[in-house]
């Protein structure tokens, strides 16, 4: 992404140059999906793709917002109560307003915005959008209130519950604030605390196939399995009442084991998936340390293969690549991020990587009549400030 075009924009629109530049990243996630709702680990790291935003106060109560990408205008008032239609830009409002609760007296401001996260490919080109704006709203508007990198991760989260509907995790808006060059994030989601991981494979690579799918509807399914989710950790604590059961993280197999008349089977297949999935995480980490890419890539096929059965977030599209991977010898290969279409995250050794990305592309192509994305991950920093 160049800078030189959002000022441009920026110049075009509202006649001067006069502005500050701010970036934030998509993100990958290694291991360690749709546990961060429920309390339990996650693996991610920012990439290179990003939301750029050229900013700057225009000393009026009016916020003047153009979408380079989607060629769309809105404006509104800092304190309108219903803000703007356009989803691109409740994001911008959402994320104001829940600066503002937060003690950062935010006014009017003029601002241009673009970015190359793919859309609807699971990388959070919505967080990346959210992250942007909290991280250059506290930095123009904070004027010695300013608010903390957790408190941007959590006022992006906020506008998705409050503004867009969708009850997301604190995954992406983490990874897109704290996100380093060449290092993952091992965040736990329940205490906040997190750990940097150097991540530089030896002989191999991460690369995304994105499918170019999005069967999910507005947030919708997401939600549900949350509450599938919710309700399982709920008859938990009905059941043991001496115990504080916040999520599932505060649940073992024998827990689960135990409320399985109390529940749902559909609800305990969603459990098991996210038990499994926390137990995951740390086999990742410990493989990592030692080098053991091979279980990594284990690892990562049994994700897959819960979140297609059990979770039941993946498609066919996704599925068939995921096999496609297997059979061309892929070491890992996964769906990333909240499934129902985007991307598979693949660890590939050196030697396969262009037979695979050959094979994978031609017969994807071949079966649905779509020339799958194919992205090279690079990790890369988190929120700043360009100038
Ligand atoms: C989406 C959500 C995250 C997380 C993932 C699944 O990306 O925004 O909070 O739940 O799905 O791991």
């Amino acid at each position: 992404m160049d800078k030189g075009l959002v000022i441009k924009y920026f110049n075009e629109r509202f006649g001067s140059e006069n502005c500050s530049v701010y970036v934030s990243p998509g993100r990958i996630n290694l291991i360690g999906e749709h546990t961060d709702y429920n309390g339990g680990f996650v693996f991610p790291g920012a990439v290179e793709q990003c939301i750029m935003a050229a900013i700057a106060p225009n000393g009026t109560n009016r916020v003047r917002a153009y979408s380079i990408d989607l060629t769309d205008y809105a404006e509104w008032d800092v304190g309108d109560k219903d803000g703007p239609d356009a989803t691109c830009f409740r994001f911008v409002y959402g994320v104001a307003r829940e600066l503002t609760d937060r003690g950062v007296l935010i006014k009017g401001f003029d601002t241009v915005f673009a970015g190359d996260v793919p859309l609807g490919a699971g990388m959070s080109s919505s967080a990346a959008l959210e992250s942007c704006f909290a991280f250059g709203l506290n930095d123009l508007f904070a004027d010695g209130n300013s608010v903390s990198k957790w408190d941007m991760v959590l006022a992006g989260q906020a506008t998705e519950h409050k503004y867009i509907g969708t009850n997301c995790g604190i995954m992406d808006q983490f990874a897109s604030v704290f996100g380093k060059k060449g290092q993952l994030m091992r965040l736990d989601c329940r205490s906040h605390e997190f750990e940097y991981f150097p991540f530089n494979p030896e002989g191999y690579r991460l690369v995304l196939v994105n499918s170019c799918v999005k069967h999910e509807l507005a947030g919708s399914p997401y939600n549900d399995r949350r509450r599938s989710c919710e309700r399982v950790a709920a008859a938990i604590q009905q059941l043991y009442t001496e115990r504080k059961i916040e999520t599932l993280r505060d649940c073992t197999w024998e827990d689960i084991e135990a409320v399985k008349s109390n529940c749902t089977a559909e609800d305990i297949r969603r459990a098991t998936f996210v038990l499994g999935e926390k137990d995951r995480v740390l086999t990742v980490c410990d493989a990592l340390v030692k080098g053991d890419y091979e279980e990594v890539g284990k690892q990562m096929y049994l994700t897959h293969t819960g979140l297609s059965r059990d979770y039941e977030v993946s498609c066919e599209e996704l599925d068939y690549l995921n096999e496609v991977a297997r059979e061309c010898g892929v070491t890992g290969s996964r769906i990333m991020g909240g499934g129902f279409g985007g991307c598979t995250i693949n660890l590939v050794k050196n030697g396969l990587y262009s037979d695979f990305v050959q094979t994978v592309t031609r017969r994807y192509k071949e079966k649905y009549n779509i020339t799958p994305q194919i992205i090279d991950i690079i990790i890369g920093d988190g929120s700043r400030k360009l100038q």
